[in-house]
């Protein structure tokens, strides 16, 4: 697994090749291995200098999770990481110089054994990636980078990438100083040992160490106490409270281990690393985002929702219909991703400006050096912006964007259709108009499908694909196809007003609007939102989306249901400030101001239309019903069927509406204090404020037999 080869020069080459698996990890099984030889490596007199690399494309792509997860036990994970850094540091202090040639990505634990070495030579792989991506599962780096990285490139430029977790390519690296050279892929290997072999002559006296552990060093740009570096941290202090209020243990715990850790010497430093290492793995937030955004996304992401026995479909030609907002990002995704694209409009115009949204989006790229000319020639020549039907022929599936108007769609569905294969799919993007409704349109409601993408489609990875009554599993599951083939992370919903996306995020905001109408301060509620974890507050998301289309799905929805529908409380404040004029943003004016060139401000009017009430309620009250509206509403599509997986639940509310990542997604929120305690949390708040907070009977089936939405 790690291969051991001593040449005749006594360089000892530790090359990583996990068996049955792509990447090489740090798991149980790998760690012994490192650690029995760095012991061999050290005290074995033949063994002149080390080399450690990987056979794999990439060196070591982090920690295994399955591995960090497999304990409670915080002395456990402590003694874990404990022994990894005795390793590395019998490693890097033996007297014998130690090069690190790096093939490909360096991640996580990856790049931490690497910073262990002497001398750090990378290929110059475009595909490389070098970096500390912990943060973003809720974690920190426990194999010694909170301490290694500061102490090489200085604690301001060690700060954003340990508290952001971004990653560079080689390139970068080396110009941040986290590697001494870039070589061309395949002779990394050579570079590094022409390294050792140069060090392996240096005189006793001039042997090769770490920087950190050399008479007289100075953490560069300044130690802790150091101004300029103080002030650094306090605003890297504030800037993680103002993102995350207080709610993610990890950046918190990165600043504290930088803090306290390189106040000390380098072992004290790596002890302070491994006691919050192994209290935030512990934590209930790191947790719910490794099984969210690891484990469930990883999942979705491999199509584990795809029918079986489908073959695979290959995509060559896909057509949409629309070229608006939504289409032109719909063709911009496909051309990127290889597929030959047909954007039909009602005229050639209208076609054209939704090719220009790709022209426009590749020039911002060229700029920032992320696209070459020949690459967006290349992509701008597979979209055919048109108004001929007749060039759809041929296309795998049609992707309808038109308005958001029933008869609209029958109309452009038939057209397509009409030069269309047998077997090509259908699918509408529509937001809100059920699924089944639309299919009525087409000749093979079979191969009729939803495949509703996120605004803007080039930066929002989700599509939540809503399967009809009608829909065969064999469109279904070419359809995950394609949206695997654009790069995007799937969830699958059953047809129903809303779907399920659109139907959560509803409440978010309506229940923002009720608090409202009940004379809660404006300025409170956003800051319970944005408290609770949500991106923006209840009233800001609102003049987002604008009232008017809240108001429009309200009346549609009331024509279609009659007297069955209930609307919210929040529904009447919408209509209020349609009538008032203050529809949102895009109009300039609604619950909030928008000066031109300025910040949006609260809108002082709020409190003629809404007076205040004399008693305000505390902000966890607020954020208790902001999160539970949200939950309960999830339920509530597992019961209804809209959702049959926990998995999509959560993957969709945080890919979709930017559902709190440290929750875990709503029925994660459910979990955390178990079904019965939602279920008294659900009565308590419905005596309250209403029926929308009354259980499902699916909760309180659960909720009697002890039951969980992820194991048991
Ligand atoms: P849009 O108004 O920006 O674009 C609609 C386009 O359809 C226009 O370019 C229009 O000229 C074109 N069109 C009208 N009649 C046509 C015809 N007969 N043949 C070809 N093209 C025709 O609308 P947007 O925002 O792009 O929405 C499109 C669809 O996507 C709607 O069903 C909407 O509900 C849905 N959607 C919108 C989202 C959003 O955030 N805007 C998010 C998800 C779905």
């Amino acid at each position: 697994m790690i291969n051991v080869n001593i040449d005749a020069d006594g360089i000892a080459t530790l090359s990583w090749d996990m068996a049955d698996r792509s990447q090489n990890v740090l798991n149980a099984e790998s760690c012994q291995m490192l650690c029995d030889l760095v012991d061999e490596a050290a005290e074995d007199g033949a063994v002149k200098a080390v080399l450690m690399t990987s056979a794999k494309p990439d060196f070591i792509a982090g920690g295994d999770l399955e591995w960090l997860l497999d304990t409670s036990d915080a002395g456990v994970l402590f003694e874990r990481v404990m022994r990894l850094h005795r390793a590395l540091r019998k490693l890097e202090t033996c007297g014998k110089p130690v090069a690190m040639a790096l093939p490909g990505s360096a991640l996580g634990g990856g790049l931490e054994v690497a910073l262990a070495g002497h001398y750090r030579v990378a290929a110059d792989n475009p595909e490389a990636c070098f970096g500390l991506p912990e943060v973003t599962l809720g974690l920190l780096p426990g194999g010694g980078g909170t301490q290694r990285l500061p102490r090489l490139i200085g604690i301001q430029k060690a700060l954003p990438l340990l508290l952001e977790g971004k990653r560079l390519k080689a390139a970068d690296a080396l110009k941040a100083g986290i590697l001494h050279a870039v070589v061309a892929p395949g002779g990394e290997q050579e570079a590094a040992r022409a390294w050792l072999r140069d060090a392996m002559l240096a005189a006793p006296s001039e042997r090769v160490q770490q920087p950190w552990d050399a008479k007289g060093y100075k953490v560069p740009g300044g130690a802790v106490a150091a101004p300029a570096v103080q002030q650094a941290i306090m605003a890297a202090n504030a800037m993680v409270h103002a993102k995350t209020w207080g709610n993610y243990p990890a950046p918190m715990n990165i600043l504290s281990c930088v803090y306290e850790g390189l106040i000390t010497d380098i072992d004290t430093g790596l002890m302070t690393e491994a006691r919050y290492f192994a209290q935030t793995v512990l934590s209930p937030e790191a947790k719910a985002m490794i099984r969210t955004l690891f484990f469930s996304m990883g999942e979705a992401k491999k199509l584990a929702a795809r029918p079986a026995g489908v073959p695979q479909q290959k995509y060559a030609k896909v057509g949409v219909l629309g070229a608006g907002m939504m289409g032109a990002g719909i063709a911009y995704v496909a051309a990127k991703a290889g597929l030959q694209v047909v954007l039909v409009d009602r005229s050639q115009a209208d076609a054209d400006k939704g090719k220009a949204y790709s022209q426009a989006l590749l020039e911002k790229q060229a700029a920032r050096g992320q696209a070459t000319p020949q690459q967006a020639e290349a992509l701008l020549a597979r979209i055919t912006a048109t108004t001929d039907y007749a060039l759809l022929a041929g296309s795998d599936i049609v992707i309808e964007a038109v308005f958001e108007d029933r008869a609209l769609k029958a109309a452009v569905t038939a057209q397509a259709e009409a030069v269309l294969a047998p077997d090509a799919i259908f699918a509408s993007n529509t937001s809100t108009l059920p699924i089944g409704g639309l299919a009525e349109a087409s000749a093979r409601p079979s191969n009729f499908i939803g495949l509703h993408f996120f605004s803007p489609v080039d930066r929002m990875p989700l599509v939540e694909v809503v399967v009809g009554k009608q829909t065969s599993a064999a469109t279904l599951a070419r359809s995950l196809d394609l949206v695997k083939a654009l790069g995007m992370t799937p969830i699958v919903v059953n047809d129903a007003r809303g779907f399920y996306t659109s139907r959560v995020f509803s409440t978010y905001v309506l229940e923002g609007l009720a608090m409202l109408a009940e004379g809660i301060a404006p300025a409170l509620i956003e800051n319970a939102g944005l408290q609770a974890g949500m991106p923006l507050g209840p009233l800001a998301l609102t003049d987002e989306v604008s009232s008017e289309l809240i108001d429009k799905i309200d009346r549609q929805t009331r024509r279609d249901l009659g007297e069955a529908y209930r609307g919210r409380p929040g529904h009447a404040v919408a209509a209020r400030m349609v009538q008032l004029g203050r529809i949102g943003k895009k109009a300039g004016q609604g619950y909030y101001d928008y000066p031109e060139g300025g910040r949006k401000r609260l809108w002082p009017g709020l409190a003629e239309h809404f007076p205040r009430a004399a008693a305000q309620p505390g902000v966890a009250e607020l954020v208790e019903r902001l999160i539970a509206v949200q939950a309960v509403e999830t339920v509530r599509c597992m019961e209804e069927g809209v959702l049959t997986t926990a998995r999509d639940a959560d993957v969709g509310a945080i890919l979709g509406w930017g559902f709190p990542a440290f929750r875990g997604g709503p029925l994660s929120e459910v979990d955390k204090d178990g079904t019965a305690a939602f279920l008294a949390r659900c009565e308590r708040l419905a005596a309250r404020h209403g029926e929308r907070f009354a259980p499902p009977a699916l909760l309180c089936s659960m909720a009697a037999s002890g039951k969980k939405f992820y194991g048991g």
